[in-house]
């Protein structure tokens, strides 16, 4: 048993789609999540800023004492996998347990990832999936307009906006047998880009992968909680803003439970 909270942390709003699906496999559990708001989209920085973003963000979740920090974001898991490894506190990203389910998808077609610029700049889930599944062909998207678009309010699988991108992201991948959603963003528009895939095709979630990578492991080492569940929210950008866009994902007020934190600087 282990009271300490479990940290999580993405650019914004993204990493709530793993938190809601960790509240969902372990309601006991704390929780503190860090939304870099100040700071984004991490899909447009490049290799060197997100190096330096990444070792901040899990220094300042090692500062609010947490037993294990689950680093909700493609593009830091994707682009600085060495660091998270090397880091103290047990720390997953959602590149290995994306891959892993993407490889035991049914089907035999095309697998897609759809990720945030970097992501697919870094190439490391294509290399990975290779890896796992030789010979099936693998179709990376970069979409890079998503971000900007959920993190500005047009989540709607109506909004005309956001339609439009999701068609033009799921072109290529018509034959797919599984999409990975390697942006946890996407969770959030998922209706959307669903509108524009066959039904047969697996929508797999990197941000319901990670949630599920922390649960085993906090199962395997005997330190799960067994409290009431609380959560706590840090955030570097605007925090009523956070706090509004938050309560209306999570589907409850978070009201009261959102502080501010400085804008970490970037030095090269
Ligand atoms: N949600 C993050 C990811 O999974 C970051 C997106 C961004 O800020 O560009 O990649």
């Amino acid at each position: 048993m282990d009271p300490r909270p479990i940290g999580v942390f993405d650019s914004g709003l993204g990493g709530l789609t793993a938190l809601r699906e960790l509240r969902r496999l372990m309601p006991e559990e704390k929780f503190v999540y860090f939304g870099d708001t100040g700071r984004l989209p991490y899909g447009e920085k490049t290799l060197a800023e997100l190096r330096v973003m990444a070792v901040q963000n899990l220094r300042l979740m090692e500062q609010q004492g947490v037993k294990a920090i689950l680093v909700a974001c493609g593009t830091l898991s994707s682009n600085t996998p060495e660091i998270l490894d090397g880091f103290p506190i047990p720390s997953f990203g959602v590149l290995r347990p994306s891959v892993r389910a993407m490889a035991e998808a049914p089907g035999d077609g095309a697998l897609g990832i759809l990720a945030t610029a970097a992501t697919i700049r870094s190439g490391a889930f294509e290399r990975a999936l290779r890896l796992a599944c030789p010979g099936r062909e693998i179709i990376p998207v970069p979409c890079p307009d998503l971000v900007p678009l959920i993190e500005s309010g047009h989540c709607s699988p109506s909004d005309p906006l956001l339609r439009a991108a999701a068609e033009r992201y799921t072109a290529a991948l018509q034959g797919a047998s599984a999409v990975l959603l390697g942006c946890t963003h996407y969770g959030i528009v998922e209706e959307a880009l669903r509108c524009f895939l066959p039904a047969e095709t697996l929508l797999v979630s990197a941000a319901a992968c990670g949630a599920e990578a922390v649960r085993e492991f906090l199962e395997a080492q005997g330190l799960r909680g067994a409290g009431r569940g609380e959560e706590r929210y840090l955030v570097s950008g605007d925090p009523a803003a956070f706090e509004a866009s938050a309560s209306l994902l999570l589907g409850r007020s978070i009201a009261g439970h959102v502080r501010p934190v400085p804008v970490m600087r970037i030095v090269l």
